[in-house]
């Protein structure tokens, strides 16, 4: 058969650039990487996900739930324990005081709450304002709402926000600024400073601030993860979204979540409830039981993954690269210009050939390519003897070596 020619996959594919000219579709990056380190026994620092499971208490509360019979659909909005311990958790971390009943939904990872969120509060002629590299999912959720992307540059190796270019983004149309901090994929987390520029901004022109914060607990000595929400005014004007999947290291679970001022769950909850309805039901006591986990789990997995991030980017800087040093999150954007080679996509095809790693381009983040020419994402939430490894196959990169 040939393609479909109706419906609104076309659009998705063609906004989130896997329509190639000849209106074939193309695979992702992620997979076609992920298919090239398996081919090739390559070491894979392309996609984000661990290679070791996270605290073993919430691996034996999802046991205990499965055999304890929690096994059909959870409520709509989440079960109560889990929405109480997402309230709790976040007046712990950030004083935040969230109705669990009223404030907190539920989701099948943070994907369905960007998603959902998009699909329920934009639509045709509606602009929504996104930094840029951006996490793939806003550009598909923005096509599906059949709003309008509108990006704003992020640019290595500071990866610092532009505040002029973020005001000439805002249009009366702007509805939604679709924020991420700590940032996939540069590893940015915005500043207090930076965080208050959108918040005037987007009071100014009466928008919402999503922000997508999964990375919120993966954030390294030196810098302090500070959510939307918590800054003046900006609660009622906020729709916080995360996730147990990189807390936890337990991506595959898809428990995500969102808070926000109950007409906006409202709204959100419409939407979602005809996605998936309901998902993840023994793995919601599971992740109740972690967000309760004492400082010291965070902090130990915060401070396991900076000794990995510190790792990947000594070995870099030493096979010749610059590096932008990531201040959170999984990732590391190093530029290979200085090694010779000016396109990250072509690179990261023959990585596995020159050096046996796998690594993603970082045009493919970008509505803008040639911003982002020679860089490329690695994934540095992998165990300390792989990350070893990567480093000295790396070193084959170093001229000379
Ligand atoms: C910035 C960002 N948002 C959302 C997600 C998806 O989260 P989940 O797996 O909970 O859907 C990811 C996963 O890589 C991400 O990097």
């Amino acid at each position: 058969m040939t393609s479909w020619p109706f419906g609104s996959w076309r659009e998705v594919a063609r906004q989130s650039n896997l329509l190639a000219p000849d209106g074939t579709l193309a695979s992702t990056i992620f997979a076609e990487m992920s298919a090239l380190a398996t081919r090739t026994g390559a070491i894979n620092l392309g996609q984000g996900f661990p290679d070791a499971d996270g605290p073993v208490e919430i691996l034996e509360a999802a046991v205990d739930a499965i055999r304890g019979g929690r096994n059909q659909y959870p409520p709509g909005r989440g079960v109560p324990e889990l929405r109480t311990a997402i309230a709790d958790h976040q007046r712990r971390f950030y004083g935040l005081d969230v109705d669990p009943d009223r404030e907190v939904l539920v989701t099948a990872g943070a994907t369905e709450a960007i998603a959902a969120t998009v699909m329920a509060l934009t639509g045709p002629g509606d602009e929504v304002v996104v930094l840029e590299p951006y996490y793939d999912s806003y550009a598909a959720s923005i096509a599906l709402a059949r709003a309008t992307r509108v990006t704003v540059p992020l640019r290595f190796p500071d990866y610092a926000l532009d505040v002029d270019a973020l005001a000439a983004a805002f249009s009366p149309r702007t509805r939604l600024v679709l924020l991420n901090t700590p940032h996939n994929p540069t590893g940015r987390v915005l500043t207090e400073a930076e965080l208050t520029a959108v918040a005037r901004l987007a009071t100014a022109h009466d928008a919402l601030v999503v922000t997508d914060e999964v990375y919120e607990h993966l954030v390294f000595s030196g810098h302090r993860h500070i959510p939307m929400a918590t800054l003046p005014g900006m609660a009622e004007r906020t729709i916080t979204i995360s996730s147990a999947g990189k807390t936890f290291s337990v991506t595959g679970w898809k428990v995500g979540w969102m808070t926000a001022p109950a007409p906006l769950i409202d709204a959100v909850t419409t939407v979602k409830q005809f996605l998936t309805y309901v998902n993840a039901g023994p793995f919601q006591p599971a992740v109740a039981r972690g967000l309760a986990l004492p400082d010291e789990i965070y902090a130990d997995v915060a401070a396991r993954l900076q000794a990995g991030r510190d790792l990947l980017v000594a070995g870099l800087l030493d096979a010749g690269l610059t590096v932008s040093t990531p201040a959170g999150t999984y990732f590391v954007i190093a530029d290979a210009a200085p090694l010779g080679f000016d396109d990250g996509s072509q690179l990261c095809r023959q990585l596995p050939q020159l050096c046996g790693v796998v690594g993603v381009p970082v045009q493919v983040f970008h509505d803008d390519a040639t911003a982002a020419r020679s860089l490329v994402r690695f994934a540095f939430c992998k165990r300390p003897e792989v990350l070893q490894e990567a480093v000295a196959r790396l070193g084959r990169l170093r001229p000379g070596s």
